[in-house]
């Protein structure tokens, strides 16, 4: 049972004089056993901090680390059973393939045919057969990927650590290692923590996704409780592409309905008339600010819509189209709020027309203004 658990763990790094850099600001983490775990958030957020006191390349500040129920602050990088692939591979330049491979088996003292045998095995996997007598240089990218890959997998650890191995390589790359990748954690049946900053990757890899930022863990959940539950704006303006978009304003009554009302000085503000769930819980925000999102293709040009309901049309003005073949999206202002509607390339659209819209009821999530969570 190769789980790992981050209990209270803290980073602080020191800038050399006094002053203290925290990176990592006590987060509590449980990995499963098996499970592809993937940290993920903007750069500067933590995540290689993490992984690097998981795999004991840095000095845990408090708190502590267990892999498979062992606590291993003072457990030496080499004996944790961990294998990391960096983002830079640091392949060993003068070695060829077979022996980049074979490299860390030798020092394990393995004998030379059970190195042999991993080596191969993990070539064949990997698809790298032919290349075991080459040298980094006269590799591609992707095919040092896959040696920087093969390196870990020979010693076959208990936990891979991952820090973006993918940034290096082109899109098209990326996106069959990644599906690679995934492949080789059904096939190892491991456990894998992989960091990366694109949220892409993160929900099409990931059991569960992480979601850091500065230095703290925003919310822990599969991927697609992420997407349609995330815990705060932090997540919800993360996840998907492009970005949820947020309205400010405030919960009104009138004629015993509850409504949304942007905050907008002219005189055609958004205004929602709630439904079902989202009145129960805007209802609870009456007179009081509030923050609504609602993503992009949860927004339709009405005319598309059939049986609209009543209370969830808006008008705004549109001041940029950019269609992607089956979709197109439209970049709106209410007047004082920018958004983007994703939706069926089927109308034509003209700069600075003002269109009808509609917000798909039961995709509209509320958030505190001040605490920025999210409201049940
Ligand atoms: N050796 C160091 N000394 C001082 N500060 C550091 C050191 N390493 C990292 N930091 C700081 O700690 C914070 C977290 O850094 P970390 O490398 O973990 O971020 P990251 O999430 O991996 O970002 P990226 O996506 O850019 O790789 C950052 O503010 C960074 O500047
Ligand atoms: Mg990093």
């Amino acid at each position: 049972m190769a789980e790992v658990v981050l209990n209270n763990l803290i980073k602080d790094y020191s800038d050399g004089k006094k002053l203290k850099i925290r990176a990592v600001n006590n987060i509590n983490l449980k990995v499963n056993d098996q499970e592809f775990m993937v940290l993920v958030g903007p750069s500067g957020c933590g995540k290689s901090t993490t992984l690097r006191m998981i795999a004991g390349l840095e000095e845990i500040s408090e708190g502590s680390i267990k892999i498979e129920n062992k606590i291993v602050n003072n457990v030496l990088p080499k004996d944790r059973d961990i294998a990391m692939v960096f983002q830079n591979y640091a392949l060993y330049p003068h070695m060829n393939v077979y022996d980049n491979m074979a490299f860390g088996l030798k020092l394990m003292k393995h004998s030379k045919l059970e190195i042999k045998k991993r080596v191969n095995d993990a070539a064949a996997i990997l698809g790298i057969e032919d290349l075991l007598d080459r040298k980094p240089k006269a590799l591609s990218g992707g095919q040092r990927q896959r040696v920087a890959v093969g390196r870990a997998i020979v010693r076959k650890p208990k936990v891979f650590l991952f820090d973006e191995p993918l940034s290096n390589l082109d899109a098209k790359m990326r996106v069959s290692m990644r599906t690679e990748i995934s492949k080789l954690h059904s096939r190892l049946a491991t456990t894998m923590i992989y960091v990366t900053h694109d949220q892409v990757e993160a929900m099409t890899m990931g059991d569960r996704i992480t979601v850091m930022k500065d230095g703290d863990i925003m919310q822990v959940a599969e991927p697609l409780e992420l997407y349609h539950h995330p815990a705060n704006t932090f997540v919800a303006g993360f996840i998907g592409s492009p970005s949820m978009n947020f309205f400010q304003g405030k919960i009104t009554r009138t004629n015993n309905q509850i409504k949304f009302i942007e905050y907008n000085e002219s005189d055609t503000p958004i205004v929602l008339t709630l439904q079902k769930k989202e009145s129960r819980i805007a209802s609870t925000y009456l007179n009081k600010e509030i923050i609504l999102g609602t993503r992009p293709e949860d927004i339709s040009d009405l005319t598309t819509v059939n049986n609209p309901i009543s209370g969830y049309a808006i008008q705004a003005k549109l001041e940029v189209s950019e269609p992607m073949g089956a979709e197109t999206f439209l970049y709106l202002n209410t007047g004082v709020t920018p958004f983007v509607a994703k939706v069926r390339s089927k109308n034509r659209y003209l700069i600075n027309q003002i269109i009808n819209l509609n917000f798909e009821p039961g995709r509209i999530h509320f958030f505190d203004p001040k605490t920025k969570n999210v409201l049940k």
